[in-house]
């Protein structure tokens, strides 16, 4: 089977407050989207790429990232919309064209640029099984349930963790998840909250602790120091 990455990059970076969004803002020299697009173009395991990005900042992206930086893989940039799923939905149309039901996507936020190689076999490997793979990590802080200020409960740490990604599913699958989710209104935020509802199988990858989302000013702290643990700054 083939595998194809949808890179959804067309939110707005609003807990970022930056005055530009935070794709674009440079990690050691590079845009942090340029560097996730990176591990995606120089994986053998990848044979395209579809970009979703806002409808206004197309032309900047396709110049300043896809044509700068020569992802030769990249097959379309669409635009998003106003919800990170309408943004992989309309992503997952454009790659009706060019993918087979069984072939495997894994949807990767823009904004995640450690991602690693063997993250992206592992998926790859279990989402052919047919189950939604989700790579995750475990929770390290105890989490809380809160209802306006006041403590509700406390779910057993050992049970809990953090969703990243890639999420990477059957394209058939996923797409079929994302209609009816469509049809009924439920919006979630990760795809394997969609297949979880439809009564889909969703297993576990282990991720990484520095597969981390840029969300914060304090994530773009850590990216660095990432780059600078890593020997040649690989991205
Ligand atoms: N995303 C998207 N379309 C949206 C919202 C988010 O493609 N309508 C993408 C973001 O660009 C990002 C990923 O989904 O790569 C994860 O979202 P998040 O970290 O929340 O990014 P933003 O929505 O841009 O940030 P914020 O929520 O702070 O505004
Ligand atoms: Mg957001």
């Amino acid at each position: 089977t083939r595998a194809f990455a949808l890179i959804p990059a067309a939110g707005m970076g609003k807990r970022m407050g930056a005055s530009m969004n935070k794709q674009y803002l440079q990690l050691g020299g590079i845009p942090i989207v340029a560097r996730t697009l990176q591990v995606f173009q120089d994986s053998p395991l990848i044979s395209g790429i579809i970009l979703v990005i806002p409808e206004d900042e197309i032309p900047y992206c396709r110049r300043e990232v896809v044509e700068k930086y020569r992802f030769s893989k990249v097959l379309d940039v669409v635009s998003g919309g106003s919800e990170r799923q309408h943004s992989v939905l309309n992503g997952l149309q454009a790659l009706q064209d060019h993918t087979a039901p069984d072939d495997i996507i894994l949807i990767h936020d823009g904004v995640r640029p450690f991602i690693d190689e063997l993250i992206l076999q592992q998926s790859i490997d279990l989402a052919t099984t047919g189950v939604g793979a989700l790579v995750a990590v475990q929770t390290k802080d105890t989490i809380k349930v809160v209802h306006d200020g006041t403590v509700v409960s406390t779910p057993d740490r050992s049970t809990l963790w953090q969703a990243q990604t890639p999420q990477s599913f059957k394209f058939g699958q996923i797409l079929a998840a994302h209609h009816q989710a469509l049809q009924e209104g439920f919006l979630g935020t990760d795809d394997c909250s969609l297949l979880e509802r439809f009564n889909g199988t969703v297993r576990i990858v282990n991720g990484s602790y520095r597969n981390i989302k840029i969300t914060t000013p304090e994530d773009l702290v850590l990216a660095e120091a990432f780059l600078n643990q890593t020997a040649g700054g690989r991205p």
